[in-house]
């Protein structure tokens, strides 16, 4: 055999040329599938022995092989080689040097086409896996903190604007809500993920009198793909692993802005902890919140890879095409980039420090109890756009006059409204506000309390 030989070469009668073999070489990227592609192998050539098409004798040179190969790849001793193109090949040669003959027959009813798909379903599976306990985490880093600030009181905005006073916690329950879909999500995908395409060989599934529910169980897949062309060519599995991650990154990003905005001399709400942020080289006062920055940023990062593995799938004729190589690398960035994000997140939301006087000054700012005036208008039997025209003429007066709605003294609120009593201080207050809302979902004190509960119930 000449040297450097291709295992597919014998069809051809001139070299790939470097540029070409550079161009159409995955092995760069593809080798950290090395651990799931051996255990792949193993599975198949378990079956391949047990449906008697390799001797027992075969089976255990290619048992030693692989698993030889294993221990020089984690000892960072393996020989990787762009001349053999890709992670299958590449393991494969080696196989064939260390176990002879007997390596050679390993690919017997197997195709790479069938191989390279089970080897991301099995490194996504893995991803996933992590990707939930880290998101579990991140929610009870949520948790915690919302539990330390359940009568924290900051001004809920709408338009970036005051809105309505609301409990920190209430706040910061949204985004364990929105954990809490991203997690079902991941969890759900991966009952797409964990179906075994193995069997399909190249496209038409093989001769060989092969076992595929036996390499299922062996491999821990749920089931066995229906049919051999989708098995070769699906990649739904990816694009939606990556989509679930972009609504990951998402949330994530909208969390950031707030942190940052938070975080800002404008609000000064809170403060991230010194670990997650850096200094100016220019202006020696700053600290910047360079993680929710990056957070927010990588989003689009993770969004890129989306459209990349849409636009590799678009258009694609049925079975396995080359262009299918192509969805490595975006799906190990967004593994890799979603993954570190939420070990960071997890431990950046545990330290951070709030400045609740500070959240509570703003909330007085901006005539957050105006609606409560209307509601509590409405209960004394006045129609809702009605009491909404007198308040509206109440925060005019009360801008004029610089000040709160509950510094106003009762005389001049009875000029708005007859029906104003002593008792309409109980709700113009922010803390008297918040606690009038006390249904499930709601930000009043006893309903934020409940909701931590159920919260921490579905860890
Ligand atoms: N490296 C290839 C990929 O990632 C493996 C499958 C190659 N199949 C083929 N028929 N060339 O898609």
């Amino acid at each position: 055999m000449k040297k450097n030989k291709k295992n597919w070469s014998d069809r051809f009668s001139e070299p790939t040329s470097e540029i070409v073999k550079r161009y159409t070489a995955s092995v760069d990227f593809d080798q950290r599938l090395a651990m799931f592609d051996i255990a792949g192998s193993l599975a198949h050539a378990e079956m391949l022995k047990k449906q008697n098409i390799i001797s027992i004798r075969d089976f255990n040179a290619i048992k030693k092989g692989l698993n030889q190969i294993k221990k020089e790849i984690i000892s960072n001793k393996f020989q990787w080689s762009i001349d053999y193109e890709d992670v299958h090949l590449n393991i494969e040669k080696r196989l064939t040097e260390i176990s002879g003959e007997a390596g050679k027959k390993l690919h017997t009813g197997r195709s790479r086409n069938d191989q390279v798909s089970t080897d991301m379903r099995l490194y996504l599976r893995d991803a996933s896996d992590q990707l939930v306990i880290l998101i579990k985490k991140l929610q009870e880093s949520t948790i915690a903190l919302a539990e330390k600030h359940i009568t924290t009181i900051m001004p809920g905005l709408t338009h970036l604007q005051v809105a309505q006073p609301i409990s920190f916690a209430h706040h910061l329950l949204a985004y364990f809500e929105m954990l809490e879909r991203d997690k079902a999500r991941f969890i759900d995908s991966r009952k797409r993920i964990n179906t075994l395409p193995l069997g399909a060989a190249a496209l038409a599934g093989t001769s060989f009198p092969i076992n595929r529910k036996f390499v299922a169980k062996l491999l821990k897949f749920e089931t066995v793909m229906e049919n051999s062309l989708d098995a070769v060519s699906d990649r739904d599995f990816l694009i939606e692993f990556n989509a679930n991650a972009s609504l990951l990154m998402t949330h994530l990003s909208r969390w950031s802005e707030e942190l940052v905005m938070w975080s800002s001399p404008f609000f000064n709400y809170i403060e991230i902890s010194d670990s997650f942020c850096t200094g100016s080289s220019i202006m020696p006062q700053k600290k910047n919140p360079d993680v929710p920055e990056l957070v927010r940023a990588k989003t689009g990062r993770v969004n890129g890879h989306l459209v990349s593995l849409l636009t590799i799938m678009k258009s694609q004729a049925l079975a396995y095409n080359k262009d299918n190589q192509e969805d490595k690398e975006p799906i190990f960035d967004v593994v890799d980039t979603v993954l570190d994000t939420l070990r960071i997140y997890g431990e950046m939301i545990s330290k951070i420090k709030v400045f609740p006087k500070n959240m509570e000054n703003a909330a007085l700012k901006g005539y957050a109890t105006a609606t409560d005036l209307a509601d509590y208008l409405v209960k004394k039997g006045l129609p809702f756009r009605e009491s909404h025209g007198i308040v509206a003429k109440a925060v005019k007066f009360a801008i004029e006059q610089d000040c709160d709605l509950s510094n106003i003294e009762l005389s001049k609120l009875r000029k708005f409204s007859k029906l104003i009593d002593q008792d309409v201080f109980k709700y113009l207050s922010l803390k008297g506000s918040i606690q009038t809302r006390k249904h499930v979902g709601a930000t009043g004190f006893n309903a934020v309390k409940s909701a931590i509960k159920k919260a921490k119930s579905k860890l």
